[in-house]
């Protein structure tokens, strides 16, 4: 998948797209075929067992995405700039992303964030790293809006569907639309000339994200918002083969001769 790929996605049908943390999942979502991959900063709260993403740091992506890369052939991969790692200055901002691309080996990046960021995003597609936007409910600005839906008042859709614009001229290739209402999302949509990536804001974006996570069944099903759709109950599998086998070391039935050398 290539940039200009993927942009050609706009106004065809719906795509399908997921954020993955390794090898294993990156080659599964890989082989199904999905156009775009993203190593998320939900990393944080999916696989490191944090409360946020605002502790995940520069080198657990880069630890992630390269990872992640080792099990792509065919899909395009982006990686989050985690929090603090885009807003001290350009020039950090840069560099972060520039490690993302040449020791994670992603295709692009993402950061959070609306017309507050456009310098930083002239910066970095200047200098030849192709950047997606994230707007709407920003998980790395939880302190202040908490996990809200963004966008029902007059005033935020104003500023959102004015973000989308202003990211968009500054050169992102696709943008991300988290928690916000559907007609809003879909206005957005309409509005742009690049991909739309929607969650949790409703069917009428170019395509979807789920995390890989909750998508297989594999996180508490206590904590998931409500946009989650398991496809799979992973975790109930998971377990019931992880007793089947305890059982089987118990027994004395594994392992058997066809597993002996
Ligand atoms: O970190 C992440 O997984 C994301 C998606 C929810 C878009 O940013």
């Amino acid at each position: 998948m290539t940039l200009k790929r993927f942009r050609a996605l706009k106004g065809s049908a719906p795509f399908a797209t997921v954020t993955v943390f390794d090898t294993t999942s990156a080659r599964i979502a890989d082989r199904a075929g999905l156009p775009l991959l993203l190593v998320g900063d939900s990393l944080g709260n999916t696989i490191l067992g944090m409360d946020s993403t605002l502790t995940v740091t520069m080198d657990h992506m880069v630890h992630h995405t390269a990872a992640a890369a080792r099990g792509v052939e065919q899909a395009l991969l982006v990686a989050d700039l985690p929090f603090l790692s885009y807003q001290i200055s350009e020039e950090e901002a840069l560099r972060n992303a520039g490690r993302l691309i040449q020791e994670g080996h992603a295709d692009a990046v993402k950061l959070e964030g609306g017309r507050d960021r456009v310098s930083t995003i002239d910066r970095m597609v200047r200098n030849g790293i192709p950047v997606m936007g994230h707007i709407g409910l920003t998980p790395q600005s939880v302190k202040q809006m908490g996990y809200t839906v963004q966008g029902r008042q007059p005033e935020r859709a104003e500023e959102l569907r004015q973000d989308a614009l202003t990211l968009q001229e500054a050169g992102v290739f696709s943008i991300v639309l988290e928690a916000c209402p559907p007609d809003l999302a879909k206005d957005i949509t309409d509005s742009l000339d690049i991909p739309t990536v929607g969650i949790g804001a409703g069917a009428g974006c170019d395509g979807q994200i789920l995390v890989f996570n909750d998508l297989m069944g594999l996180s508490d099903t206590n904590s998931l918002p409500k946009f989650v759709k398991p496809y799979l109950q992973a975790a109930e599998l998971m377990e019931a083969a992880l007793k089947q086998y305890a059982e089987e070391v118990g027994t004395g039935s594994f392992p058997g001769p066809e597993h002996t050398y």
